[in-house]
């Protein structure tokens, strides 16, 4: 059997339905490229028949990264499968995913079929996707609560009719680690064809054993690992994969398999995840979290400093964390933000370099320090916003008490930057300042949202960071989220409305 562990990322589809970390297409393929960087082997991106906007970023994600195959998601019928071809039959290496539940709960309840409706589905679908191309794979949803001889009869059906790659999911987060080592090797053992594929695991986190259970699987000789970074997904999420990838590369003596990540790569991975769905890195999470290589205690700070490995099994370099470096200050050129700039990943051009170099330079003027996150949040600020219906212009708040409440008054631009614009002012009282800055912004944009969630975080730190703040709202059946940062919490309050405001009328418009 290879020692080769292929990772497949489903941070675009499965972790794309976690609440709040909605994408749109630029997120999305910033994010995607971000992947191949990180030397993920197949990229899901996205289920292309659920909407028009789900189609075009698998479709925009196919032509903009080269490395990776790009898989799309669909059921296990025709028309599902035919626009799922559509969307990623122009990437380099397009693999069709196709799935079809097998428990016998999902099976009466959900689909309605009997046992013997699913094999024939099973085979019509695998081989309508065959007809396109040789890269199919087939999921067995609920795998994990399926009868084992029935999956035997499953997958053997799937690889006959021409499936490479057959993923055995544990859709629920129900199986346990033994139990799951059980099942792969009983599934390799006893499906006749299974040489003829990959086996893959997708292991959700409902019980917090998702990357245990996708160690154990690969353990007993599955090949493919289906995670998200930082494990975002349904639910619980989904395996998170820089813990699979460095659980793999630490216990060498137990797995004995190699992927083709570079480690390297995962803290910038997560970081980009992070500053792109507003949400920070929780602290204790393992790997990448803020706690992660902290030692508190004076007996944990002796020993590292006699000896690192007393109680570290990895090294912070080794995924990535480089420490807040410093990079940029007043007197930095244009080349030293390009080179940063490309350090970090993202690829600007000219125009767009121009304005990141003068919004570097005001926050250079305004802060003691720049550090790499402080250049990545303006490169989403500045950047990548200006396309943006409305912007904010000016602002000025006065907080109050008593007969004198809070009060913003706000001027916001409207129409695309370099457009003949439009600029609308506005006023008014509120509970407290974020309040007034809220209703004001409502009444400029002539939308009164249901605020759903309001959240505010340091970026980075010291009394001059940025804070970062994360706002949901809901209007007309459609919900939004809306990011920003900024060294003033106010008015980073009023660009992340303004962001969610924004990609409120681009869902409705994608709707
Ligand atoms: O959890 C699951 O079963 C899935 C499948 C569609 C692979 O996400
Ligand atoms: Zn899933």
């Amino acid at each position: 059997m290879s020692d080769r562990v292929y990772i497949f990322d489903t941070t675009l589809r499965d972790g794309e339905q976690s609440p709040g970390a909605t994408m749109n297409l630029d997120e999305k393929i910033r994010m995607a490229r971000q992947l191949e960087t990180l030397g993920v082997d197949i990229i899901e991106a996205g289920f292309p028949i659920a909407s028009q906007g789900d189609f075009e970023s698998v479709r925009a994600i196919a032509a903009a990264v080269k490395e990776p195959q790009i898989a799309g998601l669909c059921r296990a019928v025709q028309k599902d499968i035919d626009r799922c071809w559509e969307a990623v039959k122009d990437a380099a290496n397009p693999r069709i995913h196709t799935f079809l539940a097998t428990s016998p709960i999902h099976m009466k309840h959900k689909l309605g079929k009997t046992p013997e409706q699913v094999l024939e589905m099973t085979e019509a679908a695998v081989k309508h996707a065959a007809r396109f191309t040789s890269n199919v794979e087939f999921s067995a949803e609920d795998a994990s609560r399926s009868d084992w001889d029935f999956l035997v009869k499953v997958s053997e059906t799937a690889i006959s009719a021409g499936a490479t790659t057959v993923n055995i999911p544990d859709t629920v987060g129900y199986t346990q680690p033994h139990e799951y080592y059980e099942l792969i090797r009983y599934l390799l053992e006893n499906v006749k064809n299974s040489h003829k594929a990959v086996f893959s695991v997708h292991c959700h986190n409902d019980l917090g054993l998702a990357v245990a259970n996708t160690l154990a699987a690969l353990r007993a000789g599955a090949r493919q690992a289906e995670v998200t970074v930082s494990g975002i997904g349904e639910r619980a999420g989904n395996a998170a994969l820089e813990e699979v990838v460095m659980a793999i590369n630490t216990r060498q003596d137990q797995y004995e398999v190699h992927t083709n990540i570079d480690t390297e790569q995962l803290f910038p991975s997560c970081r980009r995840l992070s500053q792109i769905i507003g949400q920070p890195i929780p602290p204790y999470k393992p790997i990448v979290g803020p706690n992660a290589f902290a030692h508190e205690s004076g007996v944990h700070q002796d020993g590292v400093i006699k000896n690192r490995l007393t109680y570290e099994i990895m090294t912070p370099e080794s995924i990535g964390r480089t420490g807040t470096e410093i990079v940029i200050g007043k007197h930095s050129g244009s080349h030293a933000i390009r080179k940063k700039v490309e350090e970090l990943g993202y690829s600007l051009d000219d125009d767009q370099l121009a304005v990141l170099f003068d919004a570097v330079k005001d926050l250079a003027d305004k802060k003691e320090q720049v550090f790499d996150e402080d250049v990545e949040a303006l490169i989403l600020e500045k950047v990548y916003r200006r396309r943006d219906k409305f912007r904010l212009k000016d602002m000025s708040v006065f907080s109050g008490a008593g007969d004198v409440p809070p009060h913003a008054a706000m001027v916001l631009e409207f129409g695309s930057v370099g457009d003949e614009s439009d600029v609308r002012t506005m006023s008014a009282f509120g509970e407290g300042c974020v309040d007034a800055v809220f209703r004001s912004i409502y009444s400029l944009v002539g939308v009164t949202p249901k605020l759903v969630k309001y959240s505010v975080n340091a970026v980075t730190e010291g009394s001059d960071a940025l804070a970062g703040v994360a706002v949901r709202i809901e209007h007309g059946g459609v919900s939004s989220v809306g990011r920003a940062n900024d060294g003033d919490v106010v008015k980073a309050s009023a660009l992340a409305m303004v962001n969610a405001l924004n990609r409120l009328e681009k869902a409705k418009e994608e709707r």
